[in-house]
């Protein structure tokens, strides 16, 4: 069985002071459940107050980005040494965002996922197809690329801590959610490979989560697939009624 998780993906969005406002105030939906994982992906800047105020909440502190390089003259990057050094446990990688808009490519997701691993940090990796993939028919030829190049040198034994995120494209913030048939597919696909690539074994343990306009009323009904282990959230994860729902699904 594999524990839940459920992931806030802030973007570009709250202050530090709203950041803790938030967290604070999700403690009370957190309080006593154990059967699942809530893990926060805040901006840089609230990492590490939030951190702070997490420690002892039962929920997780991820970073939403890191640098591909372990330290040294790169005006602007954060390395995952500094991220551990600030409480995270997690990082996400490879959002559509930063591939589409920011230019990652899969080499680059390479990358900052060994950083993650070598640091100690479970990486959330994102992979998914755009509208024009699936239309194409190309959607499993994606996929199988993200994952085969992403993870070209996660080792067997890294895929313990890795957690992937199957986050359709054209699904995200869009509030188009994938049908259960196509996120089940896909979710399929993605275990079906991770097995051929790394053993029944590991490929079983890994979480993989769907995302792409996750919310209250769909939640229950994607959890219920089977190869769905979880969410990551991104608009209805800034509000924290909203996003109190979602995780006590
Ligand atoms: P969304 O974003 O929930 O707003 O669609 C999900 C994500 O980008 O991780």
């Amino acid at each position: 069985m594999i524990k839940p998780i459920i992931a806030a993906n802030w973007k570009m969005n709250k202050t530090v002071s709203e950041a803790i406002d938030f967290v604070n105030r999700m403690k009370k939906f957190v309080l006593g459940i154990n059967d699942r994982e809530v893990v926060i992906a805040p901006p840089f800047p609230a990492l590490y107050p939030v951190g702070a105020v997490l420690k002892d909440s039962g929920m997780s502190l991820a970073a939403q980005n890191l640098g591909a390089y372990k330290e040294g003259a790169y005006t602007g990057e954060i390395s995952a040494r500094m991220l551990v050094d600030v409480g995270c446990t997690h990082v996400i990688v490879g959002h559509s965002e930063r591939r589409t808009l920011f230019g990652e490519s899969n080499e680059i997701v390479n990358a900052k996922i060994g950083m993650a691993l070598q640091f100690g940090m479970r990486p959330i990796v994102c992979i998914g197809e755009t509208l024009q993939d699936r239309e194409a028919g190309k959607t499993f030829d994606v996929i199988e690329r993200q994952i085969k190049e992403g993870l070209n040198q996660v080792a067997v034994y890294d895929i313990g801590q890795t957690i992937i995120a199957y986050e359709p494209v054209w699904a995200i913030g869009t509030g188009k959610t994938a049908t259960t048939g196509q996120a089940g597919e896909a979710h399929a696909f993605i275990r079906q490979l991770m097995e051929e690539l790394y053993g029944k074994g590991p490929a079983g343990r890994l979480p993989i989560l769907y995302g792409g306009s996750v919310n209250p009323e769909n939640i229950g009904k994607l959890m219920a697939q089977p190869d769905i282990n979880g969410a990551l959230v991104g608009g209805a994860s800034l509000d924290v009624e909203t996003f109190g729902k979602i995780v006590t699904f």
